[in-house]
């Protein structure tokens, strides 16, 4: 039992002293600045609205996914309410394209390097902490177009070369890095893997080698890093989604675990270093040939140091005939739950969800866990109060509340956690749906679904609850 500390005179709280409280970014989703600083052309630079397979039509300028909020120019300003908020922790990703606009060059845009050398200089002024993906669902468009993205083994050495820059600039600055953002998303949008064959042609052994690729590139950065950064950690990133099984029949928990499997796969790489057993059972009944090298046996010995994670939502299976998957999610969909609610989206909401899952993957793994992504898309409603625009936003309030409510006890429950990230701390463009009003933040930015707005930036109501929370290191949190 971990000791439960007391903060102030009355309040008690099992969050340790040294939790990295804060929130969660991607480049494509904050940045904008698509075309400035040198970046090349993004995958998610041409996606459009609404839609994340842009093969068979590249999108028009009326409906092309808006880009992010104009971090790149406003950062200072942004960061500054984070460290308003009282941010330990800021994660945000490295645009690849950004660095090497094409992908594939010898040496990298130094534009690009000096946009994350102001950024990391400005946490550094407020002490926040960097937590930094390598790749969220973003690549460089010209290795999709040429080399039909991690489908090709020759990604493998263009990411090392990313990797390699990146550690050797940022090497004093960032303790935390992300390989892969959700790499477990890639079997379900092989878009977000740049993958440019149409999902009807591509073929399963084509999905697994891209997603082998993309582990075996994962298990060398972690090596990379640990050479060249020694005390810098490396985490993998998965999509966490606990299945139920729809009913106590045992065809419907072996349904659920067979479906769990196919996420924890990823985990289980990354942690142990190789395949697991039910995995190479699956390629082989499912007639998968991986080309699988020895020196990609030896790489994916190099194992991370802790596990990262996304949470919104958990799912049922069933092996009934009439199977249907009704419950929307994030890039996962599955069997509806008849005892939850679901978001306006869809996804159903399940805090104990997030306490199951930390002791899972604890017990599983017995690697520090970081949840780097939790939160609520809402539509939200600017009103102003006492003249000030704001938003009134209690079921954020509630919804995060009650999900770190279940944090606390699992971190009861012996779970060793660094962090707690929400997603979007302040509003970003989403990334399933491309919307600006599915919103996220504790900040509201002005802009709306068709790029109109004047980009100002409010804070809402959940900002203070989420400053106390921090302060308090979780005691305000009601159970
Ligand atoms: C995760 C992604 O899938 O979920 C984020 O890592 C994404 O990029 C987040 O934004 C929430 O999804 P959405 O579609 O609501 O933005």
């Amino acid at each position: 039992m971990p000791k439960l500390l007391t903060v102030g005179k009355t309040l008690q709280t099992p969050f340790p002293a040294d939790f990295l409280w804060g929130g969660a970014t991607s480049a494509n989703q904050i940045e904008g600045a698509w075309d400035q600083g040198g970046k090349g052309l993004s995958i998610q630079d041409v996606l459009r609205r609404g839609a994340l397979y842009p093969r068979t039509e590249r999108p028009t300028p009326d409906n092309l996914k808006l880009e992010g909020i104009d971090f790149y120019h406003r950062y200072a300003e942004d960061i500054a309410l984070f460290a308003e908020l009282g941010f330990k922790v800021l994660r945000i990703s490295i645009s690849w394209p950004r660095i090497f606009p094409r992908g594939d060059e010898e040496s990298p845009n130094e534009e690009g390097l000096a946009f994350y050398d102001r950024v990391f200089d400005e946490l550094e002024k407020y002490g926040i902490e960097p937590l930094v993906t390598l790749s969220h669902y973003e690549m460089p468009l010209y290795l999709t177009e040429t080399y039909d993205g991690w489908v090709s083994r020759e990604l493998i050495k263009f990411f090392d070369r990313f990797a390699t820059v990146v550690f050797e600039r940022y090497r004093d600055r960032v303790k935390y890095w992300l390989t892969f953002n959700e790499i477990n998303g890639m079997l379900h949008l092989p878009f977000l893997a740049g993958i440019n064959t149409p999902l009807e042609e591509l073929t399963a052994t084509q999905l697994y080698q891209a997603a082998h690729h993309q582990l075996v590139a994962s298990a060398r950065a972690t090596k990379l890093l640990h050479e060249l950064v020694p005390g810098a950690q490396m985490g993998c990133m998965i999509i966490a989604a606990p299945v139920y099984p729809l009913t106590p029949d045992p065809h419907d928990v072996l349904a659920s675990m067979k479906l769990d499997h196919s996420n924890m796969l990823f985990g289980d790489v990354h942690v142990r270093g190789h395949y697991p057993g039910y995995g190479l059972r699956y390629f082989d009944e499912q007639g998968i040939n991986l080309d699988i090298t020895d020196q990609d046996r030896e790489d994916l010995t190099h194992t991370v140091d802790f596990v990262s994670f996304s949470y919104y939502m958990s799912m049922c299976e069933t092996a009934a005939a009439d199977r249907q998957e009704h419950a929307a999610g994030n890039i996962l969909s599955g069997v509806e739950n008849p005892t939850l609610r679901a978001t306006e989206w869809g996804w159903q909401i399940d805090p104990i969800g997030l306490r199951i899952v930390l002791n899972q993957y604890w017990d599983r793994w017995q690697k520090p866990l970081f949840i780097v992504e939790n939160g609520l898309g809402a539509i939200d409603e600017l009103v102003e109060v006492d003249g000030v625009p704001t938003v009134i936003d209690d079921y954020r309030i509630t919804f995060l509340n009650d999900h770190l409510v279940q944090v606390g006890e699992a971190l009861r429950d012996g779970v060793q956690l660094i962090g707690y990230t929400t997603w979007g701390p302040i509003d970003v463009v989403s990334g399933t749906t491309g919307q600006m009003s599915k919103r996220y933040g504790f900040i509201y930015v002005d802009r709306n679904d068709d790029g109109s707005g004047t980009l100002a930036r409010y804070r809402k109501k959940s900002f203070g609850w989420y400053a106390d929370v921090i302060r308090s290191n979780g005691a305000t949190l009601k159970p």
